[in-house]
């Protein structure tokens, strides 16, 4: 049976194909702007000069500076640099710290933002913003931080390093997880996630094989792409409160705690999500058991795929267990501290994730897909 469902495109625009950037001036003159700033991390400079050259003279100049969480000097610098070389927008170059401080001037002083994203995170296709005052991060979702443009060429991503490309693609991955089995998923969103999540993992082995190959890194980027999209449509559930919680206590790393986590949060989660098992089933190439599917990728792909090996100390399971069960949230299978404690200590000691919370098969007539 078709369920009820709300649906809001976002408006935006996007250019994507080998080679867009070099209509990256004709967007910024689209958009009624004639000098942006250029926003990039340290890392990033050289692809931010990169952009800077194909803008020519609509190009202000460049701030390397971008760090994560957006702390609240570096957006205010960005907006007086902004203001001191009379800049009328910026283009956001690269990840989810980029392309956050675009969102941040946008929020806070209405400059048009242009992405150019260079990895998988998807931050350009949503309205969720963040900022970090005196170690507290506020975060948000506003429509006026959603870049007016997003231009994706894949010849920018073919020197994203190879490990920091597969822990991309996992966590763009687990975007389209979470989005199938959604408290607000929606037939539109869900094809997305389908197609985003196959298209990143047929493409993450080849990029593993070859880096430079053009090919794999426009379908990568063509995943990313959707699964940002189903970022931006979606409420995220148990993955993105573990990974959140990981993130947020122990200081874990980002991407790759989203990759050892997804396995085990969507064999917990499997058993009350059989569209979205199905959906996943057949992305990941007709597999009985998606879950197990993903963790199998993991390890092919050379990527982390235990806590213990992240850094985590067995002994900080509990807590993490009582912080994610502190508030409520949407989840389609209810959450137990038991079952909690079961999925962390196998993703901790890196397991395969069938038995976590009990069985990954799918049980028939269970309900939220
Ligand atoms: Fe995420």
């Amino acid at each position: 049976m078709t369920r009820s469902f709300r649906y809001s495109a976002l408006p935006m625009r996007v250019v994507f194909g080998a080679g867009a950037l070099l209509g990256l001036p004709a967007e910024v003159e689209a958009l009624g702007l004639s000098r942006v700033l250029v926003l990039c991390s340290p890392e990033q400079e050289k692809v931010g000069r990169q952009v800077a050259a194909a803008l020519g003279e609509r190009a202000a100049g460049v701030l390397a500076e971008a760090r994560m969480h957006v702390p609240v000097e570096v957006a205010t610098r960005a907006r007086d640099l902004a203001r001191e070389l009379g800049a009328d927008g910026c283009v956001a170059v690269g990840g989810g710290s980029a392309i956050g401080l675009g969102k941040a001037i946008a929020l806070e002083h209405g400059l048009p933002v242009v992405a150019v994203p260079t990895t998988y995170a998807g931050s350009e296709m949503t309205t969720i913003w963040g900022l970090t005052e005196s170690g507290e991060k506020r975060t948000g979702r506003d429509e006026r931080v959603l870049p007016r443009s997003v231009l994706y060429d894949p010849e920018l991503t073919t020197s994203l390093p190879t490990r920091l490309s597969v822990t991309s693609g996992i966590n763009a991955i687990a975007h389209a997880v979470e989005g199938l089995y959604a408290p607000d998923a929606s037939p539109i969103v869900s094809l997305m996630a389908e197609e985003g999540a196959r298209a990143l993992a047929a493409a993450l082995p080849a990029i593993v094989a070859d880096g430079t190959d053009l090919e794999a890194r426009a379908q990568a980027q063509y995943g990313a792409w959707l699964c940002g999209a189903v970022l931006g449509a979606t409420t995220m559930s148990l993955h993105h409160k573990l990974c959140h919680t990981l993130g947020g206590t122990l200081d874990l790393p980002h991407a790759e705690t989203h990759t050892v986590v997804l396995p085990y949060a969507l064999a917990y989660n499997q058993p009350a999500a059989p569209q979205a098992v199905a959906a996943l089933s057949r992305a990941l190439g007709d597999v009985p058991d998606p879950a197990r599917a993903l963790w199998e990728l993991a390890g092919r792909l050379g990527a982390p795929r235990s806590l213990r090996e992240l850094g985590m100390a067995v002994d900080d399971i509990s807590r993490v267990v009582e912080i994610a069960l502190a508030s409520p949230y949407a989840n389609p299978r209810p959450l137990s501290r038991e079952g909690i404690d079961r999925l962390l200590r196998a993703a901790w000691r890196g397991d395969p994730p069938g038995a976590v919370g009990g069985t990954s098969r799918v049980l028939p007539g269970t309900s939220a897909g």
